[in-house]
């Protein structure tokens, strides 16, 4: 099931800060998801790969299921997968309130938005940092969200490619106030200010979090980085 105020949860502007899981002690995932929760996390990002999309493995909807039982948090779901519009529903009803996915695919976006819509969830769309932004411009009225990959998907602690924040501002000029702009790869305080200043507001952080000593201050830091710059 899902957390019950999911509807509202992107639609007010304002910096979050969206902790990624996958850099979390997968031994001890569930007091880590607790963890960043009570240091005010507004959202919990998902990291899903399924080794064809991108090179790698992480974890999928049986996960998902068990740690939707432990939390009233955002789930927000990153569908690094070459088939979102089958995976949809098991990872909406595994407890997703928002399902990512990316734009690269062969998939038609529509039917994939309207896919996740009729599943009742929110639908955000995510651009590769090779991929324009004019690649998203017919989908945006459709999204609630826009993700701008700034790291080439796939795997946590990576370097930040400074080259995406010119594509942050392009996509930003473009939404309405009730959509949200989130970037994911290489975020931490050091960063954050850039994207913040671009136009991003929901910024994803895996390694600046969960390889900090103190998790609740790498938050707190990183979103006033980022309310700073915006
Ligand atoms: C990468 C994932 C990211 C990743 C970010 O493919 O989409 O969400 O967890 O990790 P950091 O913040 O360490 O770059
Ligand atoms: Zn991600």
């Amino acid at each position: 099931m899902s957390s019950k105020n999911h509807s509202s949860a992107l639609s007010e502007p304002g910096i979050r800060v969206a902790p990624s899981l996958l850099s979390a002690d997968f031994g001890r995932i569930g007091e880590q998801l607790r963890q960043v929760e009570a240091a005010g996390a507004e959202l919990v990002h998902l990291d899903v790969m399924d080794g064809h999309f991108v090179p790698n493995i992480s974890f999928g909807v049986p996960v998902i299921r068990s740690l939707r039982k432990q939390t009233d948090l955002f789930f927000d779901t990153h569908l690094m997968i070459t088939d979102p519009l089958f995976y949809a529903k098991p990872f909406v009803e595994a407890g997703s309130d928002n399902i990512t996915f990316h734009i690269e695919l062969e998939q038609d976006p529509r039917k994939v938005v309207e896919r996740i819509r009729s599943l009742g969830a929110c639908v955000g769309i995510s651009l590769n940092p090779g991929t324009p932004a004019e690649a998203v411009f017919d989908i945006l009225p459709e999204v609630d969200l826009v993700l701008v990959m700034s790291v080439w998907p796939g795997f946590g602690g990576q370097q930040f490619i400074r080259d995406v924040l010119p594509k942050i501002r392009a996509i930003r000029q473009r939404l309405r106030p009730d959509q949200r702009l989130e970037v994911d790869g290489g975020i931490g305080v050091d960063t954050a200010g850039a994207v913040a200043e671009a136009g991003a507001d929901v910024l994803v952080a895996g390694s600046a979090v969960f390889a900090s000593p103190d998790p609740a201050q790498a938050i707190s830091q990183i979103r006033l980085a980022a309310e700073q710059a915006a």
